[in-house]
């Protein structure tokens, strides 16, 4: 192997690390919200779904809460806990749960 491609075998296995990295603390911030929306998003009280929700609608919901547009006695708190960028995630993550 040379050392260009020892350089960029290297560079991608960093770059798959974080990707995993990332993926695990969202799924641990997810799951701070099944205790109302179920087990990944799917919600059997009378809580909405998360899972399959369409990542903007999920991310202006979000924004809506924290804005005290769409009053909800806990998503208002709740929402106020996330950064933009967090949400964002989350947005990304229950979306692809079928
Ligand atoms: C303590 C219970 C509780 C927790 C924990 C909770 N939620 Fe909620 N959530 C609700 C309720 C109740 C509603 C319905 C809101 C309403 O209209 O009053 C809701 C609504 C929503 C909606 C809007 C869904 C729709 O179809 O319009 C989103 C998005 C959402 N929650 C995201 C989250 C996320 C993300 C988390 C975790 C970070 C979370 N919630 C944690 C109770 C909770």
């Amino acid at each position: 192997m040379s050392f260009k491609q020892l350089i960029g075998a290297s560079l991608l296995m960093m770059f798959a690390v974080s990707l995993q990295a990332e993926e695990r603390d969202v799924a641990l911030m997810a799951s701070a919200c099944a205790a109302c929306h179920g087990t990944n998003g799917h919600s059997v009280g009378g809580t909405p779904s998360l899972a399959g929700l369409e990542q903007l609608y999920f991310i202006e919901q979000m924004q809506l809460f924290q804005s005290g547009e769409r009053p909800s006695s806990v998503m208002m708190k709740h929402a106020r806990g996330y950064t933009e960028e967090e949400i964002r995630l989350l947005a990304e993550y229950f979306s692809k749960r079928k």
